[in-house]
């Protein structure tokens, strides 16, 4: 279960959106009860620019990156909680089990979900990792 953890998830660079990033990564299986009470984010090269920092992304949550900042966004659809996923080709979060659809901020773009996405605090843990506490929850503007 832990060696899933460790694998290098897959970064994305979002056409038309060439500011932003998102980091998806695969979507945790674990029982509630067992969920750990952060997620980590490595700090990466993006081997298709010029260096610049990317964050890696694990099993609960996404971290998005933009001009303004990086924040984290539980990958729990606020529905019934189905884990969401990110649509490259509409740059939104959508939930398989009754299609809503969430914008890149974790808004409400159609329901059933009756509430944005959980932004999570994002914290520096060190120069290469961040970690998003899985139960916090934040303001939606906030960013690191
Ligand atoms: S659980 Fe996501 S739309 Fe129902």
């Amino acid at each position: 279960m832990f060696a899933r953890r460790n694998i290098v998830k897959t970064l994305l660079v979002l056409p038309g959106l060439g500011f932003l990033r998102v980091f998806l990564g695969y979507l945790g299986s674990l029982p509630e009860g067992k969920r750990p009470e952060f997620d980590d984010f490595d700090l990466v090269k993006d081997p298709r620019t010029s260096g610049e920092p990317l964050l890696g992304q694990r099993e609960f949550a996404w971290v998005v990156s933009d001009q303004k900042g990086s924040y984290a966004l539980l990958n729990r659809c606020t529905h019934l909680g189905c884990p969401v996923r990110f649509d490259t080709s509409s740059a939104t979060f959508s939930c398989p089990c009754h299609g809503s659809v969430y914008s890149t901020k974790g808004e409400v773009l159609k329901g059933p979900a009756p509430r944005p996405l959980k932004r999570l605090k994002l914290i520096k843990v060190s120069e290469s990792r961040l970690r998003a506490l899985l139960a916090s929850e934040v303001d939606p503007g906030f960013r690191l």
